[in-house]
């Protein structure tokens, strides 16, 4: 038996701002962000609506694609560092709002890793028959601790949410491969400032960092899972920065149109982003039966992800 992804789901508050927007509270323009970024436009939750409830409504998302109830979860773990409060933890949160069993649930740390690392923690659960079937949400809201007056970061990131549910899938399908990794020296490179609350990057050292780490990871776990990089059907890497993505998908030599970019649409959704990606590309008919993809993440931390993936039940 392989152990999978059985549903995956989505949702983004309706709110968009778009490049034009931010010119008017901000040094910017429509034109430095499309170049340097990707990004056209972002959603950006109302204040009534908070990271719970857009993971709430992802995970309901998944759920319904995967064919289940939340009677059907074993373990809930959400991926944020924009939680509702410390604690009780969003998945705390999730259990009692999806009517789930009184099931183990807990948030994840790790940046815009996180979603990377929640699938891979959730694979040992079912691996070792511990537990049958997983939900796995990355969310979230990070339109909170921005900086809406440093036009470095304001215009890059995006509020919303990702899920699916992990279980047991058929022998060479699901989850071929992995790697994890964290490097908390660069933790001074990408971090909530305790003083001000809001989110501070050097985006250079990041950038260089992201542009090394996510190519390195990709071929990685295709190499770990015995293919070559011309196998790969889809890339889904973390929606940071087009000029990022894009170097990992030419050091896998695969074709423009077999990448996810939501980037365009939604920002850097943190950990949010490659289940955004995912669910889009599955609804779609991106991604098909029998793909190999792969997922890469990088984030604060330093933190970093992947995974190599036979997609299909
Ligand atoms: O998921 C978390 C991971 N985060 C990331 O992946 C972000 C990684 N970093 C990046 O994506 C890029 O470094 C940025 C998009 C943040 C910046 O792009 P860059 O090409 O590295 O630009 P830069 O920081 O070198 O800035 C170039 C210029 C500067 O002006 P001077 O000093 O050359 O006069 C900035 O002040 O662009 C200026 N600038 C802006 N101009 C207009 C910075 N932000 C803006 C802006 N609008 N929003």
């Amino acid at each position: 038996m392989g152990v999978g992804l059985l549903g995956t789901g989505h949702y983004v508050p309706s709110n968009v701002v778009s490049n034009k927007d931010l010119e008017k509270i901000v040094d910017t323009n429509d034109e430095w962000i499309r170049t340097r970024t990707g990004i056209e436009e972002r959603r950006i939750a109302d204040d009534d609506m908070d990271t719970s409830d857009m993971a709430f409504y992802a995970a309901q998302n998944a759920l319904e694609v995967a064919n289940m109830t939340a009677r059907d979860l074993d373990m809930i773990l959400v991926a944020t560092v924009t939680p509702d409060t410390p604690f009780p933890s969003v998945a705390n949160m999730l259990q009692e709002r999806l009517g789930a069993r009184e099931v183990a649930s807990m948030d994840i740390g790790a940046a815009c890793a996180g979603f990377m690392y929640g699938v891979i923690t959730a694979k040992q659960f079912v691996e070792a028959n511990a537990y049958q079937n997983i939900l796995v949400v990355g969310v979230e809201k990070l339109s909170k601790i921005t900086d809406w007056t440093d036009r470095n970061t304001c215009v890059l990131f995006g509020d919303g949410a990702g899920a699916a549910v992990i279980g047991s899938v058929s022998e060479g399908k699901g989850i071929l491969s992995f790697e994890l990794g964290s490097d908390g020296s660069g933790g001074k490179y990408l971090y909530q400032s305790q003083e001000t609350d809001s989110l501070f990057m050097n985006g250079r050292e990041v950038f260089k960092f992201a542009v090394r780490q996510m190519p390195e990871s990709s071929v990685n776990v295709v190499e770990k899972a015995g293919y070559h990089k011309q196998d790969v059907d889809y890339l889904i890497p973390h929606q940071a920065n087009i000029r990022i993505m894009e170097a990992a998908r030419e050091r896998l030599g695969i074709a423009e149109d077999k990448m996810a970019t939501s980037v365009k649409r939604y920002g850097n959704t943190s950990s949010a982003s490659i289940p955004i990606a995912l669910s889009e590309g599955v609804k779609s008919g991106k991604i098909k039966d029998d793909n190999l993809l792969v997922l890469v993440g990088f984030g604060g931390g330093l933190t970093w992800g992947a995974v190599a993936l036979r997609w299909g039940l």
